[in-house]
């Protein structure tokens, strides 16, 4: 992803212009909010939506993946939510199941790890991890698993090789944002990478039942979050959770921007862990962080991506951010229920804003980005469309299985640990014609980089 997370999106306002000359052919997609059957039919037409981007039933396209400018990262994303439609909306339908398993499945790479060794130019710790919270989504789901390797297996193998990168040669410990040495923001430490670390550590405790080594990481996680100061309660109450640091600066140069996804995946995983554990250190650090969330990503109750949005300045990866938040949104409200009357407002005056924003493009149903515009704001892409699906899912999200609900029992402890996943610590091996490539790789990214910095002092 994530290379260029940070990057503006010169290419919204052409976007924009292109699809301004198509004419609306349905005023937007209906939904009575309260209603599952209504829910799952306004969900229907922004999942068929999804599909438009499916690069893995075209001729030649790569089973699993998304079109471009959409990361591989973006399809781990996709997948989580679409896990959730399938189970909640339509579960007999083995067309969309099969698509769901073949695409998730195909991208476990050669290690079943998800670190396939195709995605090492451009993949991080949040990419592995964003793909950890789709494979956990079909484990808690009781989603169709595969013979040889579990969900929850998988996951387990996600966490195992994310967790063997801890990494205190600076800041005393952390993940680094990204996996391989030659990937722009290797030297970097940041919220997302860590917090997905967190996030698996909880659900894999409250899944498997076994806190011997998820409970310990997930307060690793989060003690180092706050010792460099990434998480932050200002006087006033107000909690925070930044971007990140430089290792070059021992972390102290922390970036103050806050992303949604970042919210949600710390409180849910909070959640999992007070649910699990019974904790009230999880249940305050979750009741704090809803708290920050609903009034710093939402406006009159709507969801708003409100580092970028409101400039218009949300790269490709920031315009699906808001698909995870509202997933954890949904999770929290399920495994803290005292939290349901406070968050459910925020997620029914979004959803339906969202579903009338899904009024666009030249099948008169393709979803925007600002929702609380009257219509179709002209922007469209994947993550317009998973944001609308995940935060219609929200409101009808079931209970996370695990092992003593009825989940699956299939779990290896050590997946991801053995000897041949050298790729854990960043010892893939490249041919060299690779490393060239990911020389130049990485100079054009340093210099879209530094061509975009301005955008980071707005
Ligand atoms: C089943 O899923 C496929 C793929 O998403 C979709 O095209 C089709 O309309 C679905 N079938 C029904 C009956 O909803
Ligand atoms: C890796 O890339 C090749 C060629 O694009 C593709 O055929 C293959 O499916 C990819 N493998 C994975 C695991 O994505
Ligand atoms: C680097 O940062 C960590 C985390 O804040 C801190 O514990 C450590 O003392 C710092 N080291 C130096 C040399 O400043
Ligand atoms: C834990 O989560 C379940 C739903 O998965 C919920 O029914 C239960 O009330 C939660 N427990 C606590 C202590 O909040
Ligand atoms: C999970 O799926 C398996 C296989 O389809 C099924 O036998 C089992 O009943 C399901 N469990 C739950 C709790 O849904
Ligand atoms: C795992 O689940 C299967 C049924 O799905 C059951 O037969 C088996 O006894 C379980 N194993 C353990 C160790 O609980
Ligand atoms: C719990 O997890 C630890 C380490 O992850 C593992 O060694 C142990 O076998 C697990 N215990 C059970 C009962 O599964």
């Amino acid at each position: 992803m994530v290379s260029f997370k940070r990057i503006p999106n010169i290419c919204i306002t052409t976007y924009i212009s292109v699809f301004l000359t198509f004419t609306s052919l349905v005023s937007a997609v209906p939904l009575t909010v309260g209603d599952k059957d209504s829910t799952c039919a306004a969900a229907k037409v922004v999942a068929d939506g999804i599909w438009n981007y499916y690069e893995g039933l075209k001729y030649g396209g790569v089973v699993g993946m998304f079109a471009p400018p959409n990361y591989w990262w973006n399809a781990g994303e996709a997948f989580g939510g679409l896990v959730d439609y399938y189970t909640f909306c339509d579960p007999n339908n083995d067309t969309l199941k099969d698509l769901i398993f073949n695409g998730m499945y195909h991208q476990a790479g050669e290690n079943y790890n998800y670190v396939p060794s195709n995605q090492s130019m451009t993949e991080g710790n949040d990419d592995q991890g964003v793909w950890g919270m789709g494979i956990m989504q079909a484990a808690e789901r009781n989603f169709t698993n595969p013979e040889d390797h579990s969900w929850i297996s998988l996951t387990q193998a996600i966490f195992n090789t994310m967790n063997a990168r801890w990494d205190t040669s600076h800041c005393n410990g952390g993940l680094r944002w990204q996996i391989f040495t030659w990937n722009s923001g290797y030297n970097y430490k940041n919220s997302i990478a860590n917090g997905c670390l967190f996030h698996l550590a909880a659900r894999l405790a409250r899944y498997t039942g076994n806190s011997t080594v998820y409970l310990d990481v997930a307060e690793k996680v989060w003690d180092w979050m706050d010792e460099v100061g990434f998480l932050t309660e200002e006087d006033n109450g107000n909690f925070r959770i930044f971007d990140g640091a430089n290792v070059e600066t021992n972390c102290t140069d922390v970036t103050q921007l806050r992303w949604s996804y970042t919210y949600g995946i710390f409180m849910a995983g909070c959640a999992y862990l007070y649910n699990f554990t019974g904790d009230t250190k999880w249940q305050t650090r979750a009741n704090e962080i809803v708290e920050a969330s609903l009034s710093y990503f939402f406006q009159n109750k709507i969801m708003t991506e409100t580092t970028c949005a409101p400039f218009n300045k949300c790269n490709n990866d920031q315009r699906s951010f808001r698909s995870l938040f509202a997933r954890c949104l949904g999770l929290t409200t399920l495994l803290m229920p005292e939290t349901e009357s406070v968050i459910a407002p925020y997620l029914e005056a979004s959803s339906a804003a969202a579903a009338q924003s899904c009024s666009g493009g030249s099948d008169g149903v393709t979803c925007g980005e600002n929702w609380a515009a009257n219509g179709w704001d002209g922007v469209y892409g994947l993550g317009e469309q998973t944001s609308a699906l995940e935060v219609l899912m929200s409101l009808i999200v079931q209970e996370p299985l695990s092992v003593k609900t009825g989940g699956s029992n299939k779990t290896d402890f050590d997946a991801g640990t053995k000897a041949k996943d050298a790729i854990n610590k960043n010892e893939i091996v490249v041919t060299g014609k690779d490393r060239a490539g990911a020389a130049v790789l990485t100079a054009v990214v340093l210099a879209v980089i530094l061509g975009g910095a301005i955008w980071m002092i707005f």
